[in-house]
């Protein structure tokens, strides 16, 4: 080899210490959850926030999600590693353990870290607690859910009071934070979580 030849070589080999490898982290289950989720709770908003005939489309969509959290109540015990509850819910030190990882540190956890482990169970609470709620609401012009009329009336008051003052804000501000937390994870710390939970692996850097 010439020295031209050596030195295109050295220019195209990649260094050791930054291949990287896919690792799987979500497995499709998971995934199909996060995005019909995702699909289901926009259309909840959409046709809540319309109202009228729209709340029959809201009705379904609200059972979907209540079948889609059984499920992953599920999956979070007898899921795959990563899904599992066990696997991802960790005490407040390690918490705080993990936002003082360096960012290399932080690229090559795999899963959902500590922090993001309560925010996910935050998530699901409020959803199960908004579709528990939206079955004995009552809007009292066009819809009510399908157990309202047989609760007391006060009930189902402070379940409607619920679902629109508490429930609806607080999700909202918890898929905002989600959509944030996943930006800065992608922009300022170079982490893709996106492509893992599309197509299951991410590449680790090494
Ligand atoms: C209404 C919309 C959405 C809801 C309710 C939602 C909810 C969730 C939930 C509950 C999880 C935890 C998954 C689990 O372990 O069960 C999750 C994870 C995730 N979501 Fe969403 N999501 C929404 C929209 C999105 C969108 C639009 C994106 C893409 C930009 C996204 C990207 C992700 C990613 C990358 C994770 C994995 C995070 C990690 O690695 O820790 N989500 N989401
Ligand atoms: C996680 C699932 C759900 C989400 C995210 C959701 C979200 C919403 C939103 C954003 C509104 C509009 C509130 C407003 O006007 O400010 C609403 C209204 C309503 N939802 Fe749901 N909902 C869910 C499940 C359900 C279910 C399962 C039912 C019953 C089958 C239901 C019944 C109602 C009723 C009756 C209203 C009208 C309340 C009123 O305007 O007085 N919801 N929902």
């Amino acid at each position: 080899m010439d020295a031209k030849d050596q030195q295109l070589n050295d220019r195209m080999q990649v260094p050791a210490s930054s291949l990287s490898q896919p690792v799987s982290v979500w497995d499709w289950p998971i995934r199909l959850f996060h995005w019909l989720l995702a699909f289901a709770v926009t259309g909840l908003v959409l046709t809540g926030l319309k109202g009228g005939d729209a709340m029959q489309q809201h009705a379904l969509l609200g059972y979907t999600v209540l079948g889609l959290l059984s499920f992953r109540l599920l999956w979070g015990l007898v899921g795959s590693r990563n899904a599992r509850f066990r696997h991802f819910l960790a005490s407040p030190a390690k918490a705080w353990a993990y936002l003082r990882l360096t960012r290399d540190e932080k690229a090559r956890w795999i899963g959902h870290s500590p922090p993001a482990g309560y925010a996910v169970m935050l998530m699901l609470g409020l959803l199960m607690l908004q579709a528990l709620t939206g079955l004995i609401a009552d809007d009292e012009i066009a819809f009510s859910g399908p157990f309202a009329a047989s609760v007391p009336g006060a009930w189902s008051a402070w379940a409607t009071w619920y679902h629109k003052t508490v429930g609806k804000p607080a999700l909202l501000l918890m898929i905002g934070l989600h959509l944030v937390a996943i930006a800065y994870y992608a922009v300022v710390l170079r982490i893709p979580l996106l492509g893992a939970m599309i197509f299951g692996s991410r590449e680790i850097e090494k």
